[in-house]
């Protein structure tokens, strides 16, 4: 059976890929081992940051001193893209708010939310349409190989789930920009609608559909 080793430290993230794979492969996550990275996602798309971070760990699984079975690293990157910022906050999503103090890392979740908000009050007072795009990276663990190599031999899967903004948050299921993005055909945002929804038509569920049809073959 292949091991699937979760390259996040998002619990979210990890809950939310558990929910969709746990019956189809075993999965190990940042929660199994003390072992950290610093990883810069210093890519200028979603797919170069998802390869950053599952070819990383492969190439520490890949070593002779630390394999727990692990046969793939698998890595998600995403974000939102608003069409009236021109995209943003795109691959910045989750600095969105310190890149403007130049503070390096991520920002909190609350401070992203209230940056979105005081970027679109300024904005015409139209439908304020986006998208979250996810991509994931399913690096093979390959002993005795380079990096590079098990770079080149990395699958993508990706998902959209278009929608919209509401400037007035609500709920408080999920994560990130959940309590302010409202899916296509719904009238409730991400974190009320809660997720079991989600986890059905969410940019991620897409992608994780793929993957997971993708490890059945
Ligand atoms: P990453 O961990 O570098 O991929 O950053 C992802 C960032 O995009 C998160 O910190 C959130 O701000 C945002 N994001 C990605 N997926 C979701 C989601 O499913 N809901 C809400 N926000 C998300």
């Amino acid at each position: 059976m292949k091991t699937l080793f979760i390259a996040t430290g998002n619990a979210h993230k990890i809950e939310e890929i558990c929910d969709m794979l746990q019956e189809t492969v075993r999965l190990l996550s940042q929660r199994d081992t003390s072992v950290r990275f610093e990883i810069e996602e210093t890519g200028a798309t979603f797919q170069e940051n998802a390869l950053i971070k599952s070819a990383t760990w492969a190439g520490y699984f890949a070593s002779d001193l630390c394999n727990m079975g692990v046969t793939h690293v698998l890595a998600d990157d995403s974000g939102l893209e608003v069409d009236c910022l021109k995209g943003a906050p795109g691959v910045h999503s989750a600095r969105f708010a310190s890149m403007d103090n130049l503070r390096s890392g991520n920002s909190t979740d609350a401070e992203n939310n209230a940056k979105l908000i005081r970027c679109l009050a300024e904005q015409p007072q139209t439908r304020w349409t986006a998208r979250f795009r996810c991509i994931l990276a399913l690096t093979p663990v390959l002993p005795q190989e380079s990096i590079a190599t098990m770079a080149a031999a990395t699958e993508f899967f990706d998902g959209i789930c278009e929608g919209q903004i509401r400037i007035k948050a609500g709920g408080t299921d999920g994560f990130g920009y959940d309590p302010l993005f409202i899916p296509e055909g719904y009238e409730q945002t991400f974190a009320e609608l809660g997720r079991e929804v989600k986890n059905r038509i969410s940019h991620r569920a897409r992608a994780l559909n793929q993957l997971s049809a993708r490890l059945k073959d």
